[in-house]
């Protein structure tokens, strides 16, 4: 397609004059290119199979103090705790080989924890602690380092799955015989406490946004044997359904504590049972490698190795390497300068105003730390509200943004408020930022140059688009105003919300409400900390917000129920009323299908059309508010092995999650004395403090 005809469908497509582009607009170009930026560290491509399988072993080891709660009667052998058939990581597919036991890895993070009840809501504050306690039914995030042809989900609670003929079932079979860190046994039976009372149930909303519509419409899953579930779905072979099985979507709590508190078996409201596991509860049962042991408010979160943990590598030794995670309650901020001073371990370095320092000061021989940059998925986007029929009951202004927000005009006129140059270098000066449109990644594999469209930054030309949308400056005050029979012909407002946890979020805001000033319209900042953020942008009291986009516009495959309002709870900004209808801009249905017919489809040529189809439909009419896009560099202190070349911070999963920690080990003689509570084990659920030393 040529400039001239693309910018004319684009005109056509948002339903202008047919052909015709007023004279002041200023056309669709391409995408501007980006500067070059090499990522650092090539990953070493593997299949599946290679980096771990399931069978028995014929001995297994464990750290000697762990042996020592054997010797004493305090706990059962380590092949008695194991599965029949744990998952068994190959050394040879490790990076340095088998690891030794010991030491700790100390996480910085600037979130909070409100509880352990993960999957019916409750943030544990990010940063790793959920993806360290919550094992799922597959996994994701070590896929940046597979194998194009063998590209699928990993097996992990989920030791295999099959398809029925017809493609209409599919039987997953799980791991047999293993524990929850409080020796309870894991079965089908958590799996369908989890589908039933937290999927199913429209009163819970859990992290991610799982909900019944992540696994397509009408699916229904019922437990086929004590370590089986069968899914049955209403299009045949779902395989996206996979990746929803990973983490975020498909991470069972532990039944045989949860269930007795959940309203459908107790007197407790859904508050209460949200609220059942607050921070300080000690040693909740998990399936993952570290267990919670320790919690001071404000502080820290400590968590100690899980004894009944269900893998192990070739030579037998039960994992985790590493006896315990440190997360430290700080800021995201510190994160970067606590890693590369070597008073923290890592950092995703994310937050690209930290860049030249956390450089500079890595650069120098003797830092403790090692940082190199991957690809450029760290992105923001701004998103506007589309729901006008009744979502968060809005008051008359904002029922009257919504409908701004809906306008094509309208948008199109903040998209070319927006000066992405101005924008990017505000953040950080060099080659790291990029122009972004929106939508899918450029550089990533769904990524489609020619299905992109760029509107370039003109304030004539977006106040020519506000004018086609009806708004004057009615009053001469320098803000654009509503017409007269909206809302009095009032000055426009809008608030915007974004995260103040982090700088970068607060740093992009600001400049939107400073573009948005020039071009005319008035923005008000609502900066949030993350829990409440998420709390009000799920009640749907925001008009714009500010958000670092997720997964979906990087792989597409891990959250593509993301891309468009294909449930009704699905895409939050544009989320249904409380009758569950949305209503769809004809563009929105378009997208809708089309991301239906991806998640139906596993043919390759067909799901890359669709993505173009996609990628068009969403920048063409400015879906989203692309704002910058850069790479992010992973910091990790230097006494740390097996951790993989060319992971991402983040891509199918974020590095927490990609450079499998269960596996990174600390050589002997590069231990540091960072265990606060050495010799000892996670006690009984509830029970403060961890089990005491022999
Ligand atoms: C936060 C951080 C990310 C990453 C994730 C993990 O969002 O900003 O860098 O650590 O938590 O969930
Ligand atoms: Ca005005």
């Amino acid at each position: 397609m040529n400039l001239f005809t693309r910018v004319a469908s684009a005109a056509l497509l948002v339903g202008m004059a047919p052909g015709v582009l007023s004279a002041q607009m200023v056309g669709a170009t391409s995408v501007p290119p980006a500067p070059a930026f090499d990522a650092q560290g090539e990953p070493v491509f593997v299949n599946r199979a290679d980096v771990f399988e399931y069978r028995a072993l014929d001995s297994y080891s464990e750290p000697d103090f762990v042996s020592a709660f054997v010797a004493a009667g305090k706990l059962p052998p380590v092949a008695e705790r194991l599965p029949a058939e744990p998952l068994v990581y190959s050394t040879a597919n490790m990076p340095d080989g088998a690891g030794v036991y010991g030491d700790t890895m100390r996480h910085v993070i600037g979130g909070r924890p409100e509880g352990w009840n993960y999957i019916a809501g409750n943030s544990q504050g990010w940063g790793g602690i959920d993806i360290g306690m919550y094992e799922c039914l597959t996994r994701t995030g070590p896929l940046f380092m597979i194998n194009s042809e063998d590209l699928a989900p990993m097996p992990n609670l989920a030791k295999g799955w099959e398809w029925s003929e017809d493609g209409m079932q599919l039987v997953v079979n799980l791991i047999e015989g293993a524990k929850w860190s409080d020796g309870d046994p894991f079965d089908a039976d958590d799996l369908v406490f989890y589908w039933d009372h937290h999927v199913m149930d429209p009163e819970i909303t859990p992290l991610n946004g799982a909900s019944q519509d992540t696994f397509g419409p009408g699916t229904t899953m019922a437990k086929t044997g004590e370590f089986q579930v069968t899914f049955t779905f209403t299009t045949p072979r779902p395989e996206a359904v996979l990746y929803s099985m990973a983490y975020g979507t498909f991470c069972p709590g532990p039944s045989h504590i949860m269930a007795p508190l959940h309203p459908a078996n107790s007197e407790n409201s859904y508050e209460d049972y949200r609220n059942a596991f607050p921070p300080d509860y000690m040693n909740f049962p998990v399936m993952g490698a570290w267990v919670p042991v320790e919690y001071r408010s404000d502080d820290i979160v400590v968590l100690r190795r899980n004894p009944y943990y269900w893998k192990v590598d070739d030579t037998g030794q039960q994992l985790p390497y590493l006896n315990e995670m440190h997360y430290r309650l700080s800021t995201w901020a510190d994160r970067d300068v606590q890693a590369v001073a070597g008073t923290g371990d890592f950092s995703n370095l994310e937050q690209a105003e930290n860049y030249v320092e956390s450089l500079r000061r890595a650069a120098d021989a003797d830092s403790p730390a090692r940082l190199a940059f991957g690809p450029r998925t760290i992105g923001y986007s701004m998103y506007m509200n589309y729901s006008a029929n009744g979502w968060g009951e809005p008051d008359e202004r904002r029922q009257a943004i919504r409908e701004l927000n809906r306008n094509a005009d309208f948008r199109m006129g903040v998209t070319q408020a927006v000066d992405r140059v101005r924008m990017g270098e505000s953040l950080v000066k060099g080659p790291f930022t990029a122009q972004y449109p929106g939508g899918i990644y450029a550089g990533t594999s769904f990524y489609d140059e020619g299905s992109t469209v760029f509107y370039p930054y003109s304030l004539e030309s977006a106040a020519a688009h506000f004018a086609a949308a009806g708004l004057a400056d009615t009053d001469g005050d320098g803000f654009l105003n509503h017409p007269a029979d909206v809302l009095g012909g009032a000055n426009v407002q809008i608030t915007l919300l974004a995260n103040t946890d982090y700088s970068t979020d607060g740093n992009l805001a600001e400049g939107v409400v400073a573009m948005m000033e020039e071009a005319g319209i008035q923005v008000v900042l609502n900066m949030l900390s993350g829990n409440d953020l998420d709390a009000t942008r799920d009640s749907g009291r925001y008009d714009w917000m500010v958000r670092r986009n997720s997964s979906e516009y990087i792989t597409v495959l891990q959250r593509p129920t993301d891309l468009a309002p294909v449930g009704p709870q699905t895409a939050w900004m544009h989320m249904a009323n409380d009758a569950g209808e949305i209503d769809l801009m004809d563009f929105e249905a378009e997208m809708v299908d089309t991301v239906n017919a991806f998640i139906a489809t596993n043919d390759p040529e067909e799901r890359a059309e669709l993505m173009k189809t996609y990628q068009r439909l969403h920048t063409e009419n400015v879906y989203s508010v692309g704002l910058t896009a850069y790479p992010g560099a992973l910091i990790i202190n230097k006494r740390f092995s097996n951790i993989p070349p060319g992971a991402p911070i983040f891509m199918y999963n974020w590095a927490e999650d990609n450079i499998i920690r269960e596996r990174v080990f600390v050589a002997a003689d590069a231990q540091a004395d960072h265990e606060l509570h050495p010799g000892t084990l996670p006690g009984a659920p509830g029970s403060v403090g961890p089990m005491m030393a022999n």
